[in-house]
């Protein structure tokens, strides 16, 4: 079976410093570049990559930077079906800092759009078959994902969330959810309560969502399905740029679903391609193909 990303894209300026800069402050970069990035357009790439059909649902402006992401994502065997906005195409500013850590501004343009997206959505998950994975971020308005969502589920498509960037998430989406990806910060957002018990945390959101994941870094990924914990072990490495790990975890994770494969080796394989992820500059551009990942996690395992 295949998957559908619904999510943003975003043509990516990073910059390459020594430390982020404080308030007031100004620091020099090392190195700079433009790129394809966005948290959708990052994980239908990482989906494709990791094998799967893939087919992204976004929304761009008709501009050049627009043109250059239709492009990116054909290049990658990724089928397109992009809105064109009147808005701007998304743009974001990534900082990384020598160890690896990022801090993004975004400016959404026509991720925002929600019409022109949710005409795209309507349409592409008017097409999509039983046992399909239909994954979404939180760039794009919160409403298009829960129109597309809903009719996902009532076509027999499974449904998965990374909630990122952190939102308020409402019961009414939570319940055509079938699979929460967030990380530690976004989990104890959305669970509210306590912010230092992060398992607590995920296991309210279990209460709620069928399967929750979580993860956790360096400590690995809590997966909660079914009355059942367990935490995946993390590989590891040494990073060089984190951007869209997280992203490349969903995307990897997707891919494997839709191949039919169980929740917790799906899960092993989406961390071992986060880890080839961060120690690659860049967002899509990082995201590893199967082989690579395969023979990681083979490497690891003798
Ligand atoms: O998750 C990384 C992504 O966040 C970047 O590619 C940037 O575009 C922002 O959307």
């Amino acid at each position: 079976m295949g998957v559908i990303v619904l999510g943003s894209a975003n043509e990516d300026t990073a910059v390459s410093v020594r430390r982020h800069p404080g308030a007031g402050e100004t620091v020099l970069a090392s190195s700079a570049g433009v790129g394809a990035g966005g948290k959708g357009l990052n994980q239908a790439i990482a989906a494709a990559r990791a094998g799967a059909s893939t087919t992204f649902v976004g929304a761009v402006g008709d501009d050049d930077a627009g043109a250059r992401l239709r492009l990116a994502l054909t290049a990658e065997e990724v089928g397109t079906r992009l809105a064109r906005s009147d808005r701007v195409t998304g743009s974001a500013f990534v900082m990384v800092s020598a160890g690896g850590e990022n801090a993004i501004v975004v400016v959404p343009g026509a991720n925002q759009d929600a019409e022109a997206l949710g005409r795209e959505a309507d349409a592409a998950v008017g097409a999509i078959a039983e046992g399909d994975i239909v994954l979404a971020q939180l760039e794009i308005p919160i409403d298009v994902v829960l129109t597309a969502f809903r009719l996902a589920g009532a076509r027999g498509a499974s449904t998965v969330l990374n909630a990122a960037p952190s939102a308020p998430l409402s019961d009414a989406l939570l319940d055509v959810v079938d699979i929460l990806v967030v990380n530690e910060h976004e989990c104890l957002d959305a669970a509210g309560g306590d912010r230092r018990d992060v398992r607590g945390a995920a296991e309210a959101l279990a209460a709620r969502v069928g399967t929750v994941i979580v993860t956790l870094g360096a400590q690995g990924a809590l997966v909660l399905s079914g009355g059942d914990v367990d935490l995946v072990a993390a590989h590891a490495v040494s990073a060089v740029d984190t951007t869209a790990a997280g992203d490349t975890f969903c995307g990897a994770l997707a891919a494997r679903l839709a191949a039919g494969e169980q929740l917790n080796a799906a899960t092993r394989f989406a961390s071992a391609a986060a880890a080839l992820c961060v120690q690659r500059p860049g967002a899509s551009a990082s995201a590893p193909y199967a082989q690579e990942i395969g023979e990681f996690l083979a490497a690891r395992a003798s």
